[in-house]
């Protein structure tokens, strides 16, 4: 049985009401419930949306300094995540992660990163001043994928760093639902006197079912950052920030997100938090199982077709991970002579079906609580379409396209992103330090950290793949060469 104050909606009950009071608006957002804004928009989404399109006022509360309904809603959030604390963000996972590390971090402290990390866990760096240490996810041919990290690879980078680390960054589940074996990692680095962090992008709903890998809040975490908006209800940009006290001053999050966050939160987008955690608060586990059941139904079905592979509990058990999020379906598509770009693409453009991303080997397929049997069977029969008399004669392999691991660092990121910079040529800059964060995108993971040696390895990896259809983020684009600062 829910607990019954999981389904208030504070926030979302005090936005309704105060639009049907329809009192006169003489503050903003200026076009006045909708009065104001140009007619198609209003024709096409109707007029509800913009009636609740709110700002800052007594019966709403406010984000910045939440006394009333916001403060509730939080407050029902903490409650259903096993939280002390948690808090609306409205830039997404990625201001949480900023806000993380300037919670934590002084300027000129260390912290220790896993490499798989988001570049916003970069960008937190930079901006908190503090100098990044990496562990590197495993590397795993057969799988032609990057995992996670392992504990015992994050055993020895807390047992070789500086005695004066005392923060752990890990992403998990990764963006292809791979989680860390953060049951094993977090009362380790703990025991060390570390404050563990987690990037939990990928995984507002874990802790929902019980089928599903354990929540980072579940296995001890100090602070966990979700994206509400990628996996269930939230809209986009909607994500939400979770911490416990002890070994993280809530105080000074609470300060670091004032600062960080903007005065003029959407209420639309804070109202889908407040409306998404009752729905997994409430009924959750219901609606997974229904996730659940689907992805795992065409988990089969795709690996009956000749030349694909998705990705299963077992591949990632056998290979010291802690879990895999079932309703991320990675599928190996090198076995088709075709790249993931290639795949992503043929169901796009032939089928009328958008994936969530590609890289040289992989498609990556979310299936949510939004999802039908229908739109899950047409994916199954297109991509059958697609294997059709393809062979693995022209396929890629691993070493062709595999991720660099352990690029030397030159400078703290801080110092390297604000240096004197000029701008050179992808293929010339070997041996020189980056300036700036360049990734792969999606998924985000930085190939560049500002300060980092930019090598041969490095050149080659970003080449192959933009040669191979994916997009090199942070590389300044003049229309013809990448040149990075
Ligand atoms: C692991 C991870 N962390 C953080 C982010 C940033 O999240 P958001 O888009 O909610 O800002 C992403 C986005 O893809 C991600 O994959």
């Amino acid at each position: 049985m829910p607990d019954p104050s999981q389904y208030k909606t504070p926030l979302f009950d005090a936005m309704v009401s105060l639009a049907e009071s329809r009192k006169i608006s003489f503050h903003t957002p200026g076009h006045k419930s909708g009065k104001g804004i140009a007619t198609r928009f209003v024709k096409y989404v109707g007029p509800n949306i913009f009636s609740i399109d709110l700002t800052t006022l007594d019966e709403v509360d406010s984000l910045q300094k939440p006394t009333g309904v916001i403060k509730e809603a939080q407050g029902l959030a903490a409650k259903a995540y096993g939280a002390d604390r948690s808090f609306f963000l409205l830039n997404g996972t990625t201001v949480g992660n900023h806000a993380m590390i300037m919670t934590v971090c002084n300027p000129g402290d260390g912290i220790l990163a896993a490499r798989n990390c988001h570049k916003s866990v970069i960008a937190g760096a930079i901006l908190a001043g503090a100098r990044a240490n990496f562990v590197y996810p495993a590397m795993d041919a057969s799988l032609m994928m990057s995992m996670n990290v392992t504990f015992d690879s994050v055993r020895q980078a807390v047992e070789s760093a500086a005695p004066e680390i005392k923060v752990l960054v890990v992403t998990s589940p990764n963006y292809y639902g791979i989680c860390a074996d953060i049951e094993r990692i977090i009362p380790f680095a703990h025991e060390r006197g570390m404050t563990v962090l987690v990037d939990e992008a990928h995984g507002p709903h874990l802790g929902f079912h019980p089928e599903l890998p354990k929540s980072a809040l579940s296995c001890g975490a100090d602070m966990v950052v979700q994206s509400t908006h990628k996996i269930i209800g939230g809209m986009t940009q909607a994500s939400m920030m979770h911490a416990r006290s002890g070994r993280v001053d809530i105080m000074t999050l609470a300060g670091v997100l004032k600062v960080l966050q903007t005065t003029s939160p959407s209420y639309i987008l804070m109202a889908s938090l407040d409306l998404a955690r009752m729905q997994m608060a409430t009924e959750g586990e219901k609606l997974l199982s229904k996730a659940l059941e689907l992805a795992r139904w065409a988990r089969d079905g795709i690996n009956g077709i000749q030349g694909l592979r998705c990705l299963e509990k077992k591949d990632v058990l056998l290979r010291s991970m802690g879990d895999l999020d079932e309703t991320k379906l990675a599928i190996n598509v090198s076995d088709l002579g075709m790249t993931g770009y290639q795949v992503s693409q043929a169901l796009n453009t032939e089928h009328d079906i958008q994936v969530e991303m590609a890289d040289p080997f992989h498609v990556l397929v979310i299936v949510s609580i939004g999802d039908r049997k229908e739109d899950v069977s047409r994916l199954v029969d297109a991509l059958k379409e697609i294997a059709k008399g393809r062979s693995a004669a022209a396929r890629f392999d691993w070493e062709q396209a595999k991720p660099p691991v352990g690029t030397p660092q030159g400078l703290p990121p801080r110092e390297a992103f604000f240096a004197a910079h000029e701008l050179v040529n992808l293929g010339k800059s070997a041996g020189r330090l980056s300036s700036e964060i360049v990734t792969v995108y999606p998924p985000g993971i930085p190939m560049l950290v500002p300060g980092e040696v930019i090598t041969e390895d490095v050149v080659n990896y970003l080449s192959r793949v933009s040669a191979m259809g994916g997009t090199v983020d942070g590389l300044a684009e003049d229309g013809r060469i990448g040149v990075v600062r």
